[in-house]
């Protein structure tokens, strides 16, 4: 009986030790991309695992500021989406943990190449190119045509009919501020913001804002990615996506593990999981339809494709790094924001 006891008592503790460990807790994590998908991964990944997780939403720079806020003492364990640059800032500043995920050889070449430019402390999760979406109808109405093209945007005829975002808050807004200074040289990127903030009415918080207002009616036209004007159309609104004419910058969507992380081994669980192809497949259920940095991972239709947007060749270690964020942010705030209406 007794040695019946043992041997059942070894081969159950056998099996256990052979399964991988469930890990168990909590998982503090800041999601920026847009609330449906973040409400979404939340949900997913408490339905697979038994970790419990604290999520708070915010646009790619106020992230990045948080986490450097909480450098002392992180409160976050893991900073998922958002725009890869201030991520890329964030691995700079040692913030955030240098971690090779296994899954990273199942990932296209300009998520691994986020990861390697970064020193692996930051990893692609999803891309997506920036342009801008109109409302068809206000634009019918006023006798307007569609913006093609940047140089469009700045025309007197649009006054009061764009938003686009604060880039020192919204991820959008950096890329789109990046992009002009890419396109056209930073001081000629600079004159064209002024020029283009004679017409804007408001620059929000979250990158995605601008065309949810255009949606809603309350403006013609909001400069974002060209996936959150594909979802204005996808929810049934009057919305049409426009890929600039003379070209434009693009996002690596990312993910890292902050640095000091409380439930460092949860943040891993999660970051394995968020690189899974059958986690990145479901994003099209929240209307989220960027390009999945998993090769396999179902690639929603409605995705713009990248191969057919005339794209940058957007410099992510330049336009990422601390020095060039910090500068480009502080000439905007004294020659754009600080003059906003
Ligand atoms: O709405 C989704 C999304 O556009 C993501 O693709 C992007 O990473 C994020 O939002 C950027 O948000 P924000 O501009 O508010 O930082």
């Amino acid at each position: 009986m007794r040695t019946t006891f043992l041997v059942t008592t070894f081969l159950v503790g056998l099996a256990a030790s052979a399964l991988p460990a469930k890990a168990a807790g909590s998982l503090n994590l800041i999601c920026a991309s847009d609330v449906k998908w973040c409400e979404l991964m939340e949900r997913l990944f408490e339905k697979d695992h038994d970790i419990d997780v604290n999520m708070v939403r915010m646009s790619s720079g106020e992230a990045y500021a948080r986490i450097r806020a909480e450098a002392r003492n992180p409160k976050t364990d893991l900073w998922w989406a958002g725009t890869g640059d201030p991520h890329l800032q964030a691995a700079e500043d040692k913030l955030t943990l240098e971690y090779k995920s296994p899954k990273l050889a199942e990932l296209q070449p300009w998520a691994q190449k986020q990861a390697e430019v970064s020193g692996y402390r930051t990893v692609g999760v999803y891309s997506g190119a920036l342009g801008w979406g109109y409302n068809t109808q206000i634009l019918d109405k006023k006798g307007l045509a569609a913006p093609a093209c940047w140089k469009d945007l700045t025309d007197a005829k649009y006054k009061g009919e764009i938003q686009i975002a604060n880039p020192n808050s919204s991820g959008t807004a950096y890329t789109a501020l990046a992009t002009l200074v890419q396109l056209m040289g930073e001081d000629q990127a600079f004159d064209y913001l002024k020029a283009l903030n004679a017409n804007v009415t408001q620059y929000t918080k979250s990158g995605s804002a601008p065309v949810k207002a255009a949606a809603r009616g309350e403006t013609g036209i909001g400069i974002v990615f060209m996936h959150d004007a594909v979802a204005m159309t996808k929810q049934g609104f009057p919305v049409k996506t426009v890929a600039p004419c003379e070209g434009t910058g693009f996002e690596v969507g990312s993910m890292s593990i902050v640095k000091g992380a409380k439930n460092l081994e949860n943040a891993k669980v999660f970051y394995d999981w968020a690189l899974s192809a059958e986690v990145q497949s479901h994003a099209a259920e929240a209307d989220s339809y960027q390009l999945p940095s998993n090769r396999t991972a179902a690639v929603p239709p409605e995705a713009p494709k990248l191969g057919e947007i005339k794209l940058i060749d957007y410099d992510f270690a330049k336009f990422g790094n601390a020095t060039t964020r910090k500068s480009l942010l502080e000439r905007w705030d004294r020659e754009i924001g600080a003059s906003a209406n």
